[in-house]
């Protein structure tokens, strides 16, 4: 994994199975002063990254600062690579620079301070999570009009997987002393107090408010080639194999997500009857011209519960040779989809556009439960 982090290290102590524990955990695990104390020790985070950055980009190549810029300026994205490798140079170096120069090379990677005021994000979690932390921005902005920005380590993660990501790293505005403790922290906060920065923090996702806009989403999330390649490849072999056309993705969800269900509303997992209904469902209604394509952090259970004596599940990923952005890219790939739940799988199920069943929880305001109210072809299934 990335490191996660950037300006607000202070976060990434939450673990991701306690998705939104922070909104949700019991009222005396949250002293009423650990919203400022983050939001503290967040600044500083801030503040300081920024001066490490002032230095450390000083001495990355301008070319990269130059591509930076016309990134942020949304006319000619900078090619995947220029954005994942930062090159930088050796420690010390620097400072041998007199700070006049450090200041020209820094300066044509900066853009203007916002006017209106900005919009930034904490990050943590993994991919899943990340997405709608660069989503929730993307879509706050939007509504707001003001100027989005995510950390480094953001766009870090997301611009292996996707290209054209037009928000930039907050540190093309490290200059303009923004004073982010000075801000609201939802874009319905935004609505009452307008004429604020928003500082969102890493839950809750805003799922209603982001979702207005899955089509441009769609959109936003746009694969790499190389990505697109060899997800068509690895369907195509199926397809070949099999001779269905219809490609069903199935995520299944299972490693540390019981504990998180257990805690959030004293649920278990998916049993496997969910996902064999619901693969029976889509076998009726295209009359077995239909493949199912699973991905999962557990494939051993996959392949022991729901591909034994099938010649119609395939499990990617068996042999360990997937990865998040492959399974995500293949799953994405697929006409179709059945999720159990968790962002990962429902950013897989998003970007595919297909028909989506996903597994009924009990807790509603799990990410998955409110896309299957939005989303007009999702629904549940017990
Ligand atoms: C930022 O805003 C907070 C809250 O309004 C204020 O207390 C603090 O002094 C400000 N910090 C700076 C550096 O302006
Ligand atoms: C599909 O199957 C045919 C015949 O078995 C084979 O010649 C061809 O290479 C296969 N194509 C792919 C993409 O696997
Ligand atoms: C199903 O998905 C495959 C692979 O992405 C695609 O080639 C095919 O056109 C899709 N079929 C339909 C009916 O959309
Ligand atoms: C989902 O579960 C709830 C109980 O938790 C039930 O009332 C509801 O009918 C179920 N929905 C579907 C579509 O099965």
């Amino acid at each position: 994994m990335p490191r996660v982090g950037g300006g607000v290290r202070g976060y990434v102590k939450v673990p991701l199975v306690n998705k939104r524990g922070a909104e949700t955990g019991p009222a005396k695990s949250r002293p009423a002063d650990s919203w400022c104390c983050k939001m503290l020790v967040a600044f500083v985070g801030v503040t300081s990254t920024a001066v490490l950055i002032l230095f450390s980009t000083g001495a990355v190549t301008t070319e990269r600062v130059l591509q930076r810029s016309s990134d942020v300026d949304g006319q000619s994205p900078p090619p995947a690579s220029s954005a994942v490798v930062v090159r930088q140079t050796p420690p010390g170096t620097v400072a041998e620079l007199p700070s006049t120069m450090t200041q020209r090379a820094v300066a044509p990677g900066l853009r203007p301070c916002p006017t209106k005021g900005a919009v930034t994000v904490q990050v943590a979690g993994r991919l899943g999570n990340q997405m709608w932390q660069y989503a929730t921005t993307w879509a706050t902005a939007r509504k707001t009009g003001l100027e989005p920005f995510v950390p480094r380590s953001l766009r870090r993660t997301l611009d292996k997987i996707f290209r054209d990501l037009s928000v930039p790293p907050v540190e093309v505005i490290s200059h303009c002393h923004v004073n982010w403790t000075n801000s609201v922290k939802s874009p319905y906060d935004w609505k009452k107090r307008p004429g604020q920065n928003v500082f969102l923090p890493i839950y809750p996702f805003y799922e209603t408010f982001v979702l207005q806009w899955v089509d441009e989403l769609r959109r936003v999330f746009t694969f790499h080639d190389e990505l697109l390649q060899a997800s068509h490849d690895t369907l195509r072999s199926i397809g070949n194999s099999s001779g269905a056309t219809t490609y069903v993705g199935v995520h299944v969800r299972r490693t540390d997500y019981g504990h998180h269900l257990w805690i959030r509303g004293r649920e278990h997992l998916a049993s496997s009857k969910f996902f064999l209904d619901a693969m029976a469902y889509f076998k009726a209604k295209y009359r077995d011209d239909v493949v199912f394509v699973v991905t999962s952090d557990d494939p051993i259970w996959c392949q022991q519960n729901l591909a034994k004596g099938s010649s119609d599940v395939f499990i990617a990923g068996g042999s360990g040779l997937s990865t998040p952005e492959k399974d995500l890219a293949l799953m994405a790939a697929c006409n179709h989809s059945i999720l159990d739940y968790g962002t990962f799988g429902c950013w897989g199920a998003i970007l595919a556009n297909g028909e989506t069943i996903v597994y009924n929880l009990s807790v509603s305001v799990e990410t998955s439960m409110i896309a299957a109210k939005l989303i007009p072809n999702w629904r549940v299934m017990d």
